[in-house]
């Protein structure tokens, strides 16, 4: 059993997600798995922080990328079997496209019928201006689990485990701010969510 596991234990959870963690092993390649591991044990931490089940967490951030296995065309071919809709601008960036198709997957493929966990899989890449708080912290632990690096990242995994609202503002704008220098399509998910978690921190900064 690799070290992202026994973390998990050590924390004092009995490993009763680790079906799903064996077979993650066996199904994603080695890096992926790696970060999965990782969203796993983040979000794990974040749920004690907010008082979300760790449990559940820890499962969320495990299969999350599970639609990162299959390639661009594979994603479509999966959106044609499964008969999802979707609109343009998901259907168009594979980027994007991995996350519904993702939270799919893991319905019919491992049973998993936890409306929560599924839409947290499904909206991890946009965000949503609706989202519960097991979403949050999937979003969040994506971008700031231990094997992220890039400029700030240190700054906002403390920031992670202070303020969520706070974070998250600052993890969508780094997401909205990356779509545009790269020339891609900006999801308008992503923007109803920033507007949203704007007008929350200023809503707390004017109590
Ligand atoms: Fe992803
Ligand atoms: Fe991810």
């Amino acid at each position: 059993m690799g070290n992202f596991m026994s973390k998990y234990i050590n924390m004092g959870n009995t490993g009763v997600n680790l079906d799903y963690y064996l077979l993650m092993e066996k199904k994603l390649d080695p890096q992926l798995f790696k970060h999965s591991t990782e969203v796993a044990n983040c979000a794990a931490g974040l749920a004690r922080v907010y008082g979300e089940d760790q449990d559940r967490a820890f499962q969320a951030g495990l299969l999350h990328d599970y639609g990162k296995r299959l390639n661009p065309s594979l994603l479509r071919e999966e959106v044609q079997r499964l008969g999802i809709k979707l609109d343009k601008i998901t259907l168009a960036e594979p980027q994007l496209l991995h996350a519904p198709v993702g939270a799919a997957l893991v319905r019919e493929e491992l049973g998993v019928e936890d409306g929560q966990i599924l839409r947290a899989i499904m909206y991890h890449t946009t965000g949503s201006p609706c989202l519960g708080l097991l979403e949050k912290i999937i979003y969040l632990a994506d971008v700031v689990e231990e094997g992220r690096d890039y400029p700030g990242v240190e700054k906002l995994r403390e920031l992670s485990y202070k303020d969520l609202h706070m974070a998250l503002l600052t993890a969508v704008d780094n997401s909205i701010r990356r779509v545009m220098e790269k020339g891609r399509l900006l999801h308008p998910l992503s923007v109803f969510f920033r507007n949203e978690l704007l007008l929350q921190v200023n809503e707390g900064k004017r109590r």
